[in-house]
């Protein structure tokens, strides 16, 4: 099925400041590479047949790259994003104007923060929230009420998967692969549940965010060192499309950071 993504060209990226482990201000970041990856991760989807629309960067908004930060669509419903860190705090109405722009007219200003499907992942029946790092737990009630889905609280307990998307990611409109020791007892428990045949991956696979992945039910795009993950979902059937991502990774980022699902 023909998804419909929006991506922000990295044209301002940088590494300048950390509210993330994987970020090293002192090193720095490549733009030159990054914008290549991420024409590269553009192309991926384009030849998968997907649509994508763009969003213009903003000067001085070095992480606006990643897209998925920017809002939570379900139904053609925008659920606007508040970041948790100011240095990221203009960005959310950057993508509310974007959708409002472009004709979306059910829209939420939201109330609590939170950082969009960074902390927010769609299936069928439900949605899942991530909370512990970055999005407030009272935006998951927020959430549910605007959208009129089910949100099911998860808690992240490593700082390195600091956001939903970066430990777990829907392989359907059914099923899951995440990453167990990024969650507390109890949300584990919840997951295995909800998904007895989910994919469990390896941590070192979850090291070079191979669990941050888009999928559209059949094909997975995911970060090329995440070997171990990509041989199993081969394995379940799915064609795997592997991009490199290791300059937008200095920032704590994947293929799913920078890429934001128009649902509707
Ligand atoms: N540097 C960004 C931050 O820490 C990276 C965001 C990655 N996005 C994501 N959806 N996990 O906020």
């Amino acid at each position: 099925m023909t998804r419909h993504y929006l991506m922000c060209r990295p044209e301002y990226f940088a590494v300048e400041y950390a509210i993330n482990p994987w970020m090293h201000p002192e090193a720095g970041a490549d733009r030159e590479v990054a914008i290549r990856q991420w024409e590269g991760l553009k192309s991926a989807y384009e030849e998968l047949g997907h649509r994508v629309s763009l969003i213009d960067p903003v000067r001085g908004l070095p992480d606006m790259v990643f897209a998925a930060n920017g809002a939570l669509v379900v139904d053609g419903r925008v659920f606007g994003a508040r970041f948790a860190h100011p240095q990221r705090a203009a960005e959310g109405p950057a993508y509310l104007k974007w959708f409002t722009d472009n004709g979306y007219d059910r829209v939420h200003e939201p109330v609590f923060v939170n950082e969009g499907e960074g902390d927010f992942l769609t299936l069928d029946h439900l949605v899942l929230a991530g909370t512990g790092f970055r999005t407030e737990v009272a935006a998951h009630g927020e959430a549910q009420e605007f959208l009129g889905r089910p949100v099911v609280t998860l808690r992240l307990v490593d700082p390195r998967f600091y956001h939903l998307d970066t430990a777990l990611f829907p392989l359907d409109g059914r099923n899951v692969a995440y990453y167990p020791g990024a969650f507390s007892p109890g949300s584990r428990e919840v997951l295995r549940h909800l998904f007895p045949d989910a994919v469990l991956a390896e941590e070192e696979d979850a090291a070079v965010l191979g669990l941050n992945a888009v999928s559209d039910g059949s094909n997975v795009v995911i970060s090329a060192e995440a070997a171990g993950l990509q041989l199993e979902l081969k394995r379940r059937g799915f064609e795997v499309v592997p991009v490199e991502m290791s300059e937008l990774r200095k920032a704590g980022g994947g293929p799913k950071c920078c890429t934001l699902e128009i649902r509707g």
